[in-house]
């Protein structure tokens, strides 16, 4: 609390922020990506751990936050840790997007990232997300408003185009947004009419980054150390981003921040390392969001964790009934012990 209590009054916080942003972000970040209901506080802290460079919130409703919402207002809460966090905002009018930014600053959010790539019907079909896709023109003359309306970093998240053109408008709409203002450019290399389906296609942020200047962070399929790898060698982007991957393996940040930094190919987990973070992240949502809540939230990241343990079936079935999370303790203890009795491994030797 402290801190941000001190940057409120330290006017010079948000130009430091911006020399850390440019600094960061041109050495090939691993980014935890924008994740309704998962990159939370606690799993972006979990992130965090694990070597993710960079964070960003779930995505925030302009209109919620600026009604003052509740769901809006926790997404857009910064623990003192979130330093490196980034909030992102979607809307589908430029005047309340600028207005939401100015609201979202007050957060001291690392950056700010607009979101132009949500292809959910409810969303795009509204005209925000990948909706302004459909008017490229509008989009940069959106993102050159919110530029305008804040002192910190603001950056775009879309995709390739809306679909099916026959050439996507990304590289001469990634020059516009530079000229715009915009300080980065995240390319989740599909068309909106794709959705989560079909391959991405990384050559066209390849594409886009040789026609502009400023960073430009690849997404889409990188799942793994050697995936960030190829994504940053085929594209020349400046990093990566991490969606689905880290929802179940979280580890992929060490795994690739390992291979990139020192050109190593680290271990995976052990199968003490998978139940000890299932620990973590039920009990960390559990004080976070009450229970049976926290626990069920926990949920969708739990069969991901346990993947390749010993008996990690019979395991996941019995996690994903339980609402307690003194159970599942329980239950995950019970995995360990029937573990190290396997593999012979006692408690000094564990201590020791
Ligand atoms: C559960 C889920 C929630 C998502 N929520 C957001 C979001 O709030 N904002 C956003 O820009 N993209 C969101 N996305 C898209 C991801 O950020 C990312 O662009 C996409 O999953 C492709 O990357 P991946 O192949 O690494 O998963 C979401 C994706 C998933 C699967």
């Amino acid at each position: 609390m402290l801190r941000r209590a001190r940057n409120v009054l330290d006017r010079g916080v948000p130009l430091k922020n911006a020399a850390l942003f440019h600094e960061l972000i041109r050495k090939t970040p691993v980014i935890l990506a924008p994740l309704e209901d998962v990159s939370d506080e606690v799993f972006r802290r979990l992130c965090r751990k694990q070597g993710a460079t960079i964070t960003v919130t779930e995505f925030v409703n302009v209109e919620g936050l600026l009604r003052g919402c509740r769901n809006a207002k926790r997404k857009i809460a910064l623990a003192d840790d979130d330093n490196l966090t980034a909030i992102q905002i979607y809307g589908s009018d430029p005047t309340r997007l600028a207005e939401a930014a100015r609201f979202a600053e007050s957060a001291e959010p690392f950056y700010l990232d607009i979101n132009c790539g949500c292809w959910v019907p409810k969303i795009a079909g509204r005209g925000a997300g990948a909706g302004w896709l459909r008017d490229p023109l509008a989009m940069v003359a959106m993102a050159k408003m919110v530029v305008q309306s804040v002192s910190v970093p603001v950056t775009v998240k879309t995709r390739i185009g809306y679909g099916p053109e026959s050439d996507m408008p990304i590289v001469d709409l990634a020059r516009r947004l530079e000229d715009a203002g915009i300080q980065a450019l995240t390319i989740h290399c599909r068309t909106a009419q794709m959705g989560h389906s079909g391959a991405a296609d990384w050559q066209w942020a390849q594409r886009a980054k040789e026609v502009v200047k400023i960073p430009v962070i690849v997404n889409g399929d990188v799942k793994s150390a050697d995936d960030a790898r190829r994504a940053i060698d085929v594209t020349g982007c400046e990093g990566v981003m991490v969606g689905r991957r880290a929802i179940e393996h979280p580890w992929i940040f060490r795994e690739a921040r390992a291979l990139l930094d020192r050109g190593e190919l680290i271990a995976q987990p052990t199968h003490f390392e998978r139940i000890e973070l299932c620990r973590e992240h039920l009990i960390a949502n559990a004080e976070a969001r009450g229970e049976p809540y926290g626990v069920r939230v926990t949920r969708r990241h739990l069969a991901g964790y346990l993947r390749g343990l010993p008996g990690a079936a019979i395991l996941r079935q019995r996690l994903l009934i339980e609402d307690s999370l003194s159970t599942c303790l329980t239950i995950l203890d019970d995995a360990e012990m029937r573990l190290r009795a396997q593999s012979g491994i006692t408690d000094a030797a564990l201590a020791g």
